[in-house]
């Protein structure tokens, strides 16, 4: 009987040897298969007597059976551990952050653009865009800057190709051109009825852009931007303009712990013109009046040139920077920022 035992025992390390599933399948050949060891003795059964066949016989079904389980165990073994080794092998790291597409964000500066259309839309403003080169008419002429104003010297301005010398084409200095442009578009269009007397519906635009001038430093850009301002009508004064842009700067900071100045000043195209101061009364800026605007009531001049009557409409025009804004608005120290194109600095508007 010790034999069937050291078969049994011998099978169950010949299984345990067995790594993979085709020697496991070897190893069992030599065992149970057609000349295996447990066949071999089986055949050894037939000379045996009837008595001796009962008992070895039913030895011998006790050991092929435990030899049996332990071949099934083993299988049993060898599949979960492929089984182990496949799932790992394709394991999903669910803590791996996903490949993502990086978003886009509009610049801090367009921000402010969009959030001035807005506020302006929200008044009855429309929004008006206008060419950057601009010539010499549109940009001084037409607003009534004379021949030797220093802003139209070479220090001050960029002048480009293509004008005449009486007629110099060059980018422009500020978004006021846009006063003329619009003004002359608007005429055309209601001219049957200023003709007739019956009188043109109003005048109210933006127009924001992008503007130039021979500048730069910490708060000065060469590129800057601008965004006019204009109400021409019959009656339109300048409380229409403190009215109006009071409720600008408390809907764009969000506060109406704001408060506005107009400190007198001098523009060709404004008589009497303004800057407009504004200063909060609490927060990081408290205390300080900060300059956003150059205004004015529009000149009897300007207005002539817009194809006007200036004894019948009036009324105001300002210019603002939508840069000094932003910077205002999210305590940005240093203009050139906005146009260093650094993404650390641009994705924190996001
Ligand atoms: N164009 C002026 C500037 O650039 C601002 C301004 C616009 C002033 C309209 C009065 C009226 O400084």
């Amino acid at each position: 009987m010790n034999e069937l035992n050291d078969i049994v025992a011998s099978a169950a390390q010949s299984f345990a040897q067995a790594a993979t599933p085709a020697e496991l399948e070897n190893a069992k050949a030599q065992f149970l298969g057609k000349s295996g060891r447990m066949t071999e003795l089986m055949k050894g059964m037939a000379a045996l007597s009837v008595e001796d066949k009962k008992t070895r016989g039913a030895a011998i079904n006790q050991a092929k059976q435990a030899i049996e389980a332990a071949l099934a165990a083993r299988r049993q073994a060898l599949a979960n551990a492929e089984l182990q080794a496949q799932l790992q092998a394709e394991a999903l790291d669910v803590s791996l952050p996903g490949r993502q597409r990086s978003q886009g964000g509009l610049h801090p500066v367009s921000l402010t653009l969009e959030r001035i259309e807005a506020i302006f839309g929200s008044m009855g403003f429309e929004v008006a865009q206008g060419p950057e080169i601009e010539t010499d008419w549109f940009n001084f002429t037409a607003l009534n800057t004379p021949e030797d104003h220093p802003a139209r010297s070479m220090h001050d301005t960029f002048y480009v190709e293509g004008g005449s010398a009486q007629a110099p084409n060059l980018l422009r200095t500020h978004t006021s051109p846009m006063q003329i442009r619009h003004a002359v578009q608007h005429v055309k269009k209601h001219l049957a009825a200023i003709d007739d007397g019956a009188g043109m519906p109003e005048i109210r635009v933006i127009a924001p852009g992008r503007t130039y001038r021979v500048d730069s430093d910490a708060t000065h850009s060469p590129m800057f931007h601008q965004c006019e301002g204009l109400w021409i009508g019959e009656n339109v004064s300048f409380k229409d303009l403190k009215v109006i842009f009071t409720a600008f700067c408390r809907t764009f900071f969000e506060s109406d712990d704001l408060v506005l100045r107009f400190r007198p000043s001098f523009f060709p195209f404004t008589e009497p013109s303004a800057e407009i101061d504004i200063q909060f009364v609490s927060g990081p800026l408290a205390g300080r009046w900060l300059e956003v605007a150059g205004s004015g009531q529009v000149h009897p001049n300007v207005v002539r040139n817009m194809g006007l009557d200036p004894e019948r409409y009036i009324g105001f025009a300002f210019g603002m920077g939508p840069d000094r804004l932003t910077m205002l608005r999210y305590g940005v120290n240093d203009l050139r920022l906005f146009f260093d194109g650094d993404i650390r600095f641009l994705s924190q508007f996001q």
